[in-house]
This record gives C-alpha cells, sequence and structure tokens, in this order.
C-alpha cells in the first residue's frame, strides 16, 4: 500500500525527509483493529516529527498521520481516536498516562491505505459527519475542545481571545467557542482570515498583537513566542491562558511580575480524551458546528499541503485522501 514516510529529519528542510512509499498492508495484532483509511488530515505535529522535534531518529522510518476516519474491518465507519494510552495510568484520563503517544509517535500512523489502532480507540462515525470532516477532528477539534471545556471552563457569556485564527486548532477554538455563546475575538497575520473568523462568529478580529476592546476571561494560545506577551496583556486579572503549541517558539520571555501580580493562571493542554472527543460530536450535532475544510489533495499531493502549512497559507485544515485500497 501507498504510505507517506518520515525517512530522515531535517530542521529547516523538514519535507526532505518525506517520502511516499509502497509498505506492506499492515496486521492487527490481538486487541488492536484494521482500518481502511478513506481521509486523513495534516497536522504541525507531522512537521515536527519532520523536523526532528519531539521524535527520536531511532523511531524511524514511520509512517505519518495523527488523524483518520474509515472502515473498520467489519465495514462500520469509524474514527480514530488518535491518543494511545491507558486511562488508569492516568488516573481516569489516557492524556494524563506517561508512556501515552499520539498515533504516528510510536506507531505508524494514517498517512496510507490501513492502519491498525488499539480497538478501544475507534469510535463510531456519526452518519451527519463526512468522512472528510470527521478526519478534521481527532486532534485539532478535540485539542480545541479540552482547551476551551475542560481546561479553562468556558461558560456562555465569557469572552475568549484565540491566537492565529487560521490554523486547524485556532479555527476549531474560533467555532466551538461562538457556539458555546462565548464572545470571540481573534487574531491573524492576514486580512483574510480575519474576515473569515468574523464569518464564523467572531465579534472582532485583529492583527496579530493588535490591542483588543476589552479584556478577555480565556486566552487560547497555540502560536507561543510571536503572541504570548499580547496573550498576557489581554488577560484580565485573574484570567486563564491555555497553551497547547507553540508554533513561532517556545521561550518568550515569561514576564512573571504580571502574572503573579494579576494572578493570571496558565495551563497546559495535550490531546484528548476519548470521552471528550464522543461529547464533542454531541456538541457538534446539536449546534451544527463543522470544520473549516481548506482543500482535500490525494496522497500523493500530501508534501504540496505540507508547504502550504509551512507558508501559513491555509485556513483550516487539508485534508488527503489515500488512493484506493489494493486487494
Ligand atoms: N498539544 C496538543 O495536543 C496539540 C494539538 C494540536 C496542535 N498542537 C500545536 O498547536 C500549534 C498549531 O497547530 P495547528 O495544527 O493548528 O497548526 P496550523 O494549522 O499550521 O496553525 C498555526 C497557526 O499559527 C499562526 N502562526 C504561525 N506562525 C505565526 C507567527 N509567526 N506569528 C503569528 N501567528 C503565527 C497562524 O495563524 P495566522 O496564519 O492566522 O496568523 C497559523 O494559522 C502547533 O504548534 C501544534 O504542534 C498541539
Amino acid at each position: 500500500m501507498l504510505a507517506a514516510t518520515a525517512i530522515s529529519q531535517n530542521a529547516t528542510d523538514p519535507l526532505s525527509g518525506l517520502e511516499l512509499r509502497d509498505v506492506p498492508k499492515p496486521t492487527p495484532r490481538p486487541g488492536w483493529s484494521l482500518v481502511r483509511v478513506v481521509a486523513s488530515s495534516l497536522n504541525m505535529h507531522d512537521l515536527w516529527t519532520l523536523r526532528g522535534v519531539g521524535h527520536p531518529a531511532d523511531r524511524l522510518p514511520i509512517i505519518l498521520g495523527c488523524d483518520a476516519a474509515g472502515y473498520d474491518e467489519d465495514g462500520n465507519e469509524v474514527i480514530v481516536h488518535p491518543v494511545l494510552g491507558d486511562p488508569d495510568a492516568g488516573r481516569g484520563d489516557e492524556t494524563l498516562d506517561p508512556n501515552r503517544a499520539l498515533l504516528s509517535e510510536q506507531h505508524d500512523g494514517a498517512f496510507a491505505e490501513y492502519l491498525t489502532v488499539p480497538t478501544r480507540n475507534l469510535v463510531p462515525k456519526p452518519e451527519w459527519l463526512s468522512f472528510d470532516e470527521a478526519a478534521c477532528l481527532p486532534v485539532a477539534w478535540t485539542t480545541a475542545y479540552r482547551m476551551l471545556f475542560t481546561q479553562a471552563g468556558i461558560t456562555a457569556g465569557d469572552r475568549v481571545l484565540v491566537q492565529g485564527a487560521g490554523g486547524g486548532v485556532a479555527s476549531a477554538a474560533i467555532k466551538l467557542a461562538v457556539a458555546a455563546g462565548a464572545v470571540v475575538y481573534a487574531t491573524s497575520r492576514s486580512e483574510d482570515k480575519q474576515a473569515e473568523a468574523e464569518n464564523w462568529g467572531a465579534r472582532s478580529a485583529l492583527f496579530t498583537g493588535e490591542r483588543l476592546p476589552e479584556k478577555v476571561d480565556v486566552v487560547i494560545e497555540t502560536v507561543g513566542e510571536a503572541t504570548w506577551s499580547h496573550s498576557l496583556k489581554s488577560l484580565r486579572p485573574g484570567g486563564t491562558i491555555v497553551i497547547a503549541g507553540a508554533t513561532s517558539g517556545t521561550n518568550p520571555p515569561a514576564d512573571l511580575g504580571r502574572i503573579f501580580y494579576l494572578q493570571q493562571r496558565i495551563l497546559g493542554s495535550t490531546g484528548c480524551t476519548r470521552a471528550e472527543l464522543v461529547a464533542m460530536l454531541r456538541m457538534m450535532e446539536a449546534t451544527g458546528v463543522r470544520p473549516v475544510i481548506d482543500r482535500v489533495l490525494p496522497l500523493e499531493d500530501i508534501h504540496k499541503g505540507f508547504q502550504l502549512m509551512i507558508d501559513g497559507g491555509l485556513t483550516g485544515k487539508v485534508v488527503i485522501h489515500p488512493p484506493a485500497p489494493h486487494q
């Protein structure tokens, strides 16, 4: 079967280590299931692996791809929950299992015709959701859901700032927060993406770093160094920043004085539980919220999709279709 495989790592030229290869169809081990992939989607996580960030070189080659929707061996439509972990080892939360791994970290991922995952990680795909939409959810959308509802605990009427509006996580956070009745502000480097954010229901979208009309209760941060100072300054006393990523760098000035004086809270967030994915699907059904898809590409064009992501040219998710499987 055809698969997009990380074969080497390069901090400045990550796509040089991504190869489309013919590999054997996988066989599930006991307790695991074979999934025929109908759709997957790109995440920054794939680029971090190719850059050598957070992924040891001795785990190469490995098939990339953290998101998958497809069919199980019985023909059921499924979404793959991408966090492989033991809830018991994380006090009931598999994302807190010290040995948890995201799909494509320790096991082959979803940029292929088939993948195998623990059967527990299969979630029924609702019929009201297309395969393309379903493939956007497991990483980006569930991360946004956990940041907003589990970590920040937002309620209707909260004021929420989402940094980097065009991103996969950020676009999800804007739509989910609007659906929850929050007053949403967004920032982006691009005027077109600002306009999109307002179309999704943001009260106002501004340029990155621009002063907001009021302080917010919660900041959803995945950009990192480029927006951190603005996130701190935009937060009301006692407010909460939830951070799940740092695309532009991990070491901004901490500004500790502001944090303790204004009693601000900073919470990390990574992945989501299977239960959160199921709850998010219920919320999406109830509210009609759907993912933002920038484009759909065949697996053969995956390099093009990642280049657009590197160039910052995307609004929302890039969905990947593997070729029809060999029999
Ligand atoms: N912890 C977790 O579980 C988890 C899960 C998913 C993602 N993440 C992390 O979260 C980050 C975002 O992931 P993603 O998949 O949403 O990526 P993405 O779709 O590529 O989005 C990144 C967004 O960040 C903004 N951005 C990038 N560089 C910037 C800069 N120099 N200045 C200002 N804004 C900048 C861009 O917004 P504009 O173009 O609108 O300005 C872009 O849309 C990544 O670092 C990823 O690793 C973490």
